[in-house]
């Protein structure tokens, strides 16, 4: 029986504090669901998960939109060559992004031409 008893209150416990936690972003605004069942959800953030065209954007998508939005590049200000290439070394080494060698420095001259200034 005591046992069943802090199984019970243990039970409890996540529901609580669940429902004190407040929502760390605005509520989810969901288009309901009229005639079809296809409903929009616009995540916090989520600005685009496309990158502006241009040479190696291909490869700027490949690796760079499986953890964040584009949002995180365009949102930055102008960035020369030097700090393009840090912050990708910095996605690499810090974060663990899967970037070989010769992609990497593609991506770095897509973004200093794309979002960047020389
Ligand atoms: C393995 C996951 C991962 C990949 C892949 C990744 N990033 Fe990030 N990125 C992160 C994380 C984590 C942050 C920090 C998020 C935060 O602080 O809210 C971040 C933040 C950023 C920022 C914001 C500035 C900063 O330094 O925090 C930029 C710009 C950025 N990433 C660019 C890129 C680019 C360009 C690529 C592709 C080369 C890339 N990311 C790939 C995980 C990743």
């Amino acid at each position: 029986m005591k046992a069943l008893a802090i199984a019970s209150a243990l039970a409890v416990v996540p529901l609580v504090a669940v429902a004190a936690t407040p929502a760390p972003y605005p509520a989810v605004k969901a288009k309901p669901a009229a005639a079809s069942s296809k409903v929009t959800i616009a995540m916090p953030g989520d600005l685009s998960f496309q990158f502006k065209p241009g040479a190696g954007s291909q490869v700027a998508a490949t690796y760079c939109l499986t953890c964040h939005s584009s949002a995180y590049v365009s949102t930055q200000p102008p960035l020369d060559k030097a700090h393009w290439a840090a912050e990708v070394t910095k996605m690499r080494k810090a974060y663990g992004a899967a970037i070989p060698d010769k992609d990497a420095e593609t991506i770095v001259d897509y973004l200093t031409a794309t979002y960047g200034k020389s």
